[in-house]
């Protein structure tokens, strides 16, 4: 469909080797984007590049770890190189550890804080002059529906996921004389390696599905759908919001 597409936009997808991000990596390339996707995990990185490279998609893996101030800047570089200017970045990586509060370790808590808001503010600040020659460019983070009310998920994922979420606010403010765009995409609970152990206990999975209208958890390419949407130009006119794409879930109050 004209312009319902990512032709010849590049790409940094953080996390892109397993769950939200490998869909949206994939739903990038299918729509004609050249992807570069980053993960820790090199052995992961090369299977999912090697499997859609095979396909003829535009893709390519990086092993960094976006903690990294030496990775960013290697992230920088590839596409200083490669590429020369930026798109879109679409900040994925995240991770929890779940908890009651009295129970983190000052290391663990930091290390979710790290991963979920530091390292998107970093990369998205280390990014920012190749994103200035892009076309059209825009930045989508993707927090949680945790970042807005309780989901019972500890408060240290949720807490980073509200500044993730505010983040996307201050930058589509202070980069729209920039032309770049910043949006937020907050998933509720979706079928990833990360929630296999969550959604693999019947009960756990029934109150989610109870407290959800749609009955159902989303399954990753749902969640990609909605972001490849605000990387494109159709979203020309989309800035600083934040997405929720839960089935119902933060619309219902039973
Ligand atoms: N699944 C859900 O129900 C849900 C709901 C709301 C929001 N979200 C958010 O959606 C995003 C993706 O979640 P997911 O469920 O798809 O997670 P996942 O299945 O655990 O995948 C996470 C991806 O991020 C990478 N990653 C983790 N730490 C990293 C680091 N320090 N540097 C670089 N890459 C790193 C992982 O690869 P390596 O381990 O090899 O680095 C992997 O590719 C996260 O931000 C998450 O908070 C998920």
């Amino acid at each position: 469909m004209k312009n319902w597409n990512l032709e010849g936009k590049k790409v940094v997808i953080t996390g892109g080797s397993k769950g939200i991000g490998k869909a949206i990596v994939t739903e990038f390339a299918e729509l004609g984007a050249e992807v570069l996707f980053t993960a820790r995990d090199n052995e992961e990185v090369i299977k999912v590049e090697s499997a859609l490279r095979e396909r003829g998609l535009n893709v390519y893996g990086m092993s960094a770890d976006v903690t990294s101030t030496d990775h960013r800047l290697r992230i920088k570089m590839w596409v200083d190189k490669k590429w020369g200017k930026l798109d879109v970045l679409v900040n994925n990586a995240g991770i929890n550890i779940r908890k009651p509060s009295n129970e983190y370790e000052e290391r663990e808590y930091r290390s979710v804080f790290e991963v979920n808001v530091l390292a998107p503010f970093e990369l998205s600040r280390i990014l920012y002059s190749s994103l200035l020659d892009g076309a059209g460019s825009a930045v989508v983070n993707i927090a949680s529906v945790a970042g807005i009310l309780d989901a019972r998920t500890g408060a240290p994922y949720g807490m980073s996921k509200a500044g993730l979420i505010q983040l996307g606010r201050n930058l589509a403010n202070e980069w729209a004389e920039d032309k770049i765009r910043v949006n937020t995409v907050s998933p509720w609970f979706t079928e990833t390696p990360a929630t296999k152990n969550v959604l693999a206990d019947e009960q756990k999975l029934s109150a989610i599905t109870n407290r959800t209208p749609l009955r159902r958890v989303a399954q990753d390419v749902e969640i990609a759908a909605v972001v490849a949407f605000l990387a494109m130009d159709k979203a020309s006119y989309v800035s600083g919001q934040n997405i929720v794409v839960d089935g119902g879930a933060t619309a219902a109050i039973l």
